[in-house]
């Protein structure tokens, strides 16, 4: 037998392995000032384009003037205990109505935090007899809900309609045996690729076979739709969604979330999210930021249309100039470069030491090997000048990745990583 860190000391998991190269700068960077689209990494200017503050709220002066005057009217901790217990307000109900009727639902459960949040609901919605079809491509939050699931399930590819019918065959033959029903999970906006979920035909699905469908709308929340509802108004079938759930981390440039649905389920789920019956109330400074930055969405459509100007001149411009931003149907920009991881590091540098540009890298195995991903999320905060300096920038950095420059700056980096 052997000591249980033995192994956490020999193998640090898959993104822990290149801390000694990369912590500090390509993982857990510190970016520093108020957000912004321009903030300081390692005291210099940047011009940022990894945060998801997509309507510009989290330093909106009335945003943060509300911020401030929650924290100075009730501290950071009231109301105190799990909402069940002694953490209900009049306010958290508001807020709770509020939001249920901007993503035309009959009601909404506040929740503390999205990931757990999530993981509940999925957790509260099925039992051992009921199976789930996911699509493959989901964020960590949905696939750690689907963990808890004691039943079947299964993932259908990536966003592919023939891939999701032949599993909802399979799922619905196995419910007949275990007498349970089924449970679909989409996402709104696939947070890596920009690609929405295709919930118009999923939706068509429901003539077919009998499911429920759960869509995790983190991205497409505030972003999408006339009224900004997310990826399903923007479809036409935000009616058709049985559970809507969404968080305060990116349009609202905050802490929480929410689900959303018929009034009978938000009921149920209520008194069986475990993650919210057994932890702490969201505190009053998050729920009075809410209301604010609720209303700011409903009343302020120049944020979003500021959003969108920004989004189409980055995409056209990255497309005009030839690069491959992928099938992206959102305010997520990815750009597609072909390169080695090394190459990717020695890129990202030169993006950010001498061009001033911060930008998220994804690589394999996140992606296939041989593939750079740059993620870029634009938001009303940026300037048509941010997005003209950026193309130029990225127009730098292609030609040197061609021409090889960064395969030579990283050679001793390959040679340290074993590559
Ligand atoms: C698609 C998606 N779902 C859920 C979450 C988790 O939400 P939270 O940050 O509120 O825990 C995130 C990240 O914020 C996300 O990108």
């Amino acid at each position: 037998m052997r000591d249980l860190f033995d192994r956490i000391i020999e193998n640090k998991g898959p993104l822990g392995k290149w801390a000694s190269q990369a912590e500090g700068y390509f993982v857990f960077p510190k970016l520093e000032g108020q957000i912004s689209n321009r903030m300081k990494f390692n005291g210099k200017e940047v011009i940022t384009w990894s945060i998801n503050d997509y309507l510009g709220l989290a330093n909106h002066p009335e945003v943060r003037k509300v911020d401030a005057e929650a924290a100075a009217d009730h501290g950071a901790a009231y109301p105190m205990g799990a909402r069940m217990m002694s953490g209900h307000t009049d306010l958290h109900e508001q807020l709770q109505n509020e939001l249920a009727s901007f993503v035309k639902k009959e009601a909404a459960y506040l929740l503390n935090f999205g990931y757990q949040g999530i993981m509940s609901a999925i957790d509260a919605l099925v039992t051992k007899d009921d199976i789930i079809v996911y699509d493959v491509d989901s964020h960590a939050c949905i696939i750690d809900g689907v963990r808890l699931h004691m039943g079947k399930r299964f993932t259908y590819q990536h966003n592919d309609m023939d891939s999701l019918e032949k599993n909802l065959e399979r799922a619905t033959k196995m419910a007949e045996q275990t007498g349970g029903g089924i449970l679909v999970i989409s996402e709104g906006v696939f947070g890596m690729r920009g690609e929405q979920g295709r919930l118009k035909e999923i939706v068509e699905l429901k003539k077919k076979f009998k499911f429920r469908l759960l869509v995790d709308d983190a991205h497409g929340f505030g972003t999408l739709g006339k009224t900004g509802a997310g990826a399903g108004e923007e479809q036409g079938v935000q009616e058709d969604i049985d559970v809507y759930f969404a968080t305060f981390a990116k349009s609202m440039a905050s802490i929480g979330a929410f689900l959303a649905g018929d009034k009978e389920v938000i009921d149920y789920l209520k008194y069986n999210l475990r993650s919210q019956m057994f932890a702490k109330s969201l505190p009053m400074i998050f729920v009075k930021g809410a209301l604010k930055r609720l209303d700011m969405l409903r009343t302020m459509p120049e944020l979003k249309n500021k959003l969108w100007e920004n989004v189409n001149a980055l995409q056209n411009g990255l497309k005009e100039r030839g690069f491959d931003i992928g099938t992206t149907q959102s305010c997520v920009t990815p750009v597609y470069l072909n390169g080695s991881i090394p190459e990717a590091m020695a890129l990202v540098k030169d993006l950010r030491e001498n061009y001033g540009i911060f930008c998220s890298i994804v690589v394999y195995p996140v992606i296939p090997k041989g593939l750079i991903l740059l993620r870029m999320i634009p938001t009303a905060t940026h300037t048509l000048e941010d997005i003209q300096v950026t193309l130029e920038a990225f127009s730098a950095i292609r030609s040197r990745l061609e021409n090889g420059t960064y395969k030579r700056l990283s050679q001793a980096v390959a040679v340290a990583m074993g590559e």
